[in-house]
C-alpha cells in the first residue's frame, strides 16, 4: 500500500510543491513548501490518530496534507480543485486504489474556504491542520513586509498549537501573538477559515475552540439544548 514515504520520495510530488512554493513567493504569499507541506501532513495524521480513526485513514490524511497545495502551481484562484486533479494521474500511476485516491482528491479539492466543504473525514483534519499553520516561520526571510496584514499576523504568532482533548471532544487551536499585529488583524484575515475549522471539528465531533495569548475568541453555538438544560437545573 502507498504510504506518506513513497509520497514524498516521488520526483513529481516534490517537483510539483517546489512549483507551487515559487509561485507563492512570486505573488508575495507566505511560505507554501516542504515546511507547510510536512506540517499540514503532521497534524492532518495526528488529529485523526487522537480520535482513532482506522490507520489507513490516518496515512490517507497524511498524503492529503502533504500535497494538497500543489495546486498552486496552476493558479493560487481554485488551487485546491486544480491540486486534486493534478494530484489524481501521479496516484494513478503509482499503483493507489481508486478509492483512496478519490478519499484523497475530494480533501484536497475542498480545503479552501472559497470553494470547499467538510466532505469527509479526510477533509476535515486537512482544513484544521491548513488552517492552523500560522507562525512567524511562514514569513519568508528578509521579506518581511510590514505593509502586508498576512506577514504583519504571521510575524506576530510565537507561537502556535492545536491540541485535541479527546475527553471532552475539543480541537483547540491556541496561538500567542506579539505587538507586531493585533487578534483584531487576525480575525479580519482568518475569520472565514476559523469558521470552516468549527465545521470541520463538527464533522469529526468535537468543539472547534480558538484561544489567543490565553483568551477563548470564539463560542460554539449550543446544538442539542442540553448545555441550557443543565444551566437551569
Ligand atoms: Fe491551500
Ligand atoms: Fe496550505
Amino acid at each position: 500500500m502507498i504510504t506518506l514515504k513513497d509520497i514524498k520520495e516521488n520526483n513529481r510530488f516534490s517537483a510539483l510543491i517546489d512549483r507551487a512554493n515559487k509561485c507563492m513567493e512570486a505573488i508575495g504569499y507566505t511560505e507554501h513548501g516542504i515546511r507547510h507541506c510536512s506540517y499540514v501532513s503532521a497534524i492532518s495524521r495526528e488529529i485523526l490518530v487522537q480520535l482513532e480513526y482506522p490507520e489507513r485513514i490516518q496515512e490517507l490524511a497524511a498524503i492529503a496534507g502533504y500535497i494538497h497545495d500543489i495546486g498552486n502551481s496552476v493558479n493560487r484562484k481554485n488551487h485546491g480543485p486544480n491540486g486534486a486533479c493534478l494530484a489524481f494521474p501521479v496516484l494513478m500511476e503509482i499503483g493507489m486504489d481508486m478509492d483512496e485516491i478519490s478519499m484523497i482528491t475530494s480533501a484536497i479539492g475542498n480545503h479552501e474556504e472559497e470553494t470547499g466543504s467538510v466532505v469527509n473525514e479526510v477533509a476535515a483534519a486537512l482544513i484544521i491542520a491548513d488552517k492552523s499553520d500560522a507562525h512567524r516561520t511562514r514569513v519568508r526571510r528578509g521579506k518581511y513586509n510590514p505593509e502586508d496584514i498576512h506577514d504583519r499576523v504571521n510575524y506576530a504568532i510565537r507561537k502556535s498549537k492545536v491540541v485535541v482533548d479527546t475527553d471532552n471532544k475539543v480541537i483547540q487551536f491556541s496561538i500567542e501573538m506579539d505587538s507586531t499585529s493585533s487578534i483584531m488583524e487576525f480575525m479580519q484575515i482568518y475569520m472565514s477559515r476559523m469558521i470552516m475549522c468549527e465545521k470541520a471539528a463538527r464533522y469529526l465531533e468535537c468543539e472547534f475552540q480558538l484561544v489567543a495569548n490565553g483568551q477563548p475568541i470564539n463560542n460554539q453555538p449550543v446544538i442539542d439544548g442540553s448545555k441550557l438544560d443543565e444551566e437551569s437545573a
